[in-house]
């Protein structure tokens, strides 16, 4: 088996870990025994690209039992739990010296270069093959291959500039090597595949650009949209893991500062309750009249960050833009500001910019937090290099919220992959019922009742009594 972890020795920490999260995600167990006779994902070759945690490792070994081939890379440089992917390769049943598991390729703290070499090995099986279904998160995945054929057709890759971000430069010589290496890769690839679903917000945002721009190649599902997914992922882990990565980083005492949240989206505001919770004055920036007033209700100042950047002690972004914090921002901030990044890409902070400061000093304190010392003597700390800081310096969201986006994306494995000719190319969400459903695979573990509508009541509210509840426009 081909595979490259950091060390198959962390494999049985690994294990003991996925044992406790699989009693902390009973969606995915629930999955996994109503399709055990079934298996109805054998034959799907699905390449995923999503955070290499403990969490996702059920998910994994989810997909397998319901007959899955899978090989896995993760979406981000720094989110790799080493001691999850190595109790994957190894697998339930094997040991270090004998790994039975899952191809994974993905370590804690990559470089770019091994980042997108990890994607490419992923996205082809041993015998050159390529797989039939994608598993995305952040689209990077969806990115390659889709530009790969662009290129092949082209008959090039475009030349980087020199005001290409060192990702991209790095993506164009990764797709460049790839298609000299075996011509026509990504054309053969994009026609295998047979749809893509998509874990995240920014994910799901290419996605439905290029359905707009029509270059998308095969259908997609938006688990993103799924109501228990970015009502509960994005907002209760936010809610949960910013708090750990601020602490593991730094062990600052949160009470008592000013912390700026910008972006008041699902993460937002998550990320803003949470940090309201530990008693810290909490200030909101947006751009959306709406999320502006809500945060406004919920009781935040909402404010400009060019009001609050010399004041405040903590700011965390939320809102899968860029540009949000520059750096002539970062050069006013108080002296040992932390600054962190909880959306998809590192763009939100121009780390770039703040490189290039004359003059600017850039310590590590430890992996993942560094101070970056201005010439006039003060300092900004900043956290995973600006890119997701919630799985940078924790370890991302608990199982149980997982669970929810998980058992999401394993039903729409299945829409797609068994029912590839109702999707024509397109980005779809799964149906309400579907929806209901994740939910009430996680009541029972929360000792949660639910009244039952009786048949009157349902004939007056206009549904049926065993659901949909709620029409799809309605925004909970
Ligand atoms: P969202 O679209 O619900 O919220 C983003 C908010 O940011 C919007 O309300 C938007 O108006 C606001 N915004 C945009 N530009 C802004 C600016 N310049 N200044 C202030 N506000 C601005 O998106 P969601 O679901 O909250 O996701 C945000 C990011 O977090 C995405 O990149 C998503 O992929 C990522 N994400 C990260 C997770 C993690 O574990 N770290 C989990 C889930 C999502």
């Amino acid at each position: 088996m081909d595979f490259k972890v950091a060390d198959l020795s962390l494999a049985e920490f690994g294990r003991k870990e996925i044992r406790l999260a699989e009693h902390e995600m009973p969606g995915l167990m629930a999955v996994r025994r109503e399709y055990a006779a079934a298996k109805p994902l054998r034959g799907a070759k699905i390449m995923g690209s999503l955070h290499m945690t403990v969490q996702t490792a059920v998910l994994i070994e989810t997909l397998v039992e319901l007959g899955a081939d899978v090989r896995w890379v993760s979406c981000n440089i720094f989110s790799t739990q080493d001691h999850a992917a190595a109790a994957v390769v190894v697998g339930p049943n094997g040991t270090p010296d004998n790994p039975q598991g899952v191809p994974v390729f993905a370590w804690k703290g990559e470089t770019l270069e091994e980042y997108w070499w990890c994607t490419e090995q992923a996205l082809s099986w041993p015998d050159g093959s390529p797989p039939n279904m994608l598993l995305d998160d952040g689209g990077d995945a969806t990115l390659m291959v889709h530009k790969g054929a662009e290129y092949e057709e082209a008959g090039a890759v475009p030349t980087p500039s020199e005001d290409d971000s060192e990702e991209w430069k790095v993506f164009l010589n990764t797709l460049r090597r790839t298609i000299a290496e075996r011509p026509g890769r990504w054309a053969e690839t994009v026609k295998a595949i047979k749809g893509v679903t998509e874990e995240t917000t920014t994910g799901v945002h290419r996605l439905y650009e290029m359905a707009k721009n029509n270059t998308l190649r095969f259908p997609a599902i938006n688990v993103n949209d799924s109501v228990t997914k970015s009502k509960f992922d994005n907002k209760y882990g936010c809610r949960h893991s910013v708090i750990d990565g601020l602490n593991r980083a730094t062990d600052v005492l949160i009470g008592g500062k000013v912390a700026v949240v910008c972006g008041y989206g699902d993460v937002g505001k998550g990320c803003a309750e949470a940090l309201r919770g530990q008693g810290a004055r909490v200030i909101v920036t947006e751009i959306d009249p709406i999320c502006a007033l809500q945060a406004a209700m919920d009781g935040y100042q909402v404010t400009t960050l060019e009001d609050v950047v010399e004041t405040a002690d903590i700011f965390i972004t939320a809102t899968g833009n860029r540009d949000v914090i520059r750096a002539d921002h970062m050069e006013r901030m108080k002296h040992q500001a932390i600054v962190a990044n909880i959306g998809h890409f590192d763009n939100e902070i121009d780390m770039a910019g703040l490189a290039r400061i004359p003059g600017v000093e850039k310590v590590e304190i430890k992996p993942q937090v560094h101070e970056w010392r201005f010439p006039d003597g003060h300092s900004i700390i900043v956290l995973a290099e600006g890119r997701l800081m919630n799985l940078g310096c924790a370890t991302g969201h608990p199982s149980f919220v997982m669970s929810n986006s998980f058992t999401n994306q394993v039903i729409a494995q299945i829409e797609l992959f068994t029912k590839t000719d109702q999707y024509p190319v397109g980005v779809y969400t799964l149906p309400k019922h579907l929806d209901e459903k994740v939910a009430r695979l996680h009541l029972d573990a929360l000792g949660v009742k639910l009244t039952k509508l009786t048949k009157e009541q349902a004939e007056y509210i206009g549904v049926d009594v065993e659901g949909p509840y709620k029409p799809d426009h309605y925004r909970y």
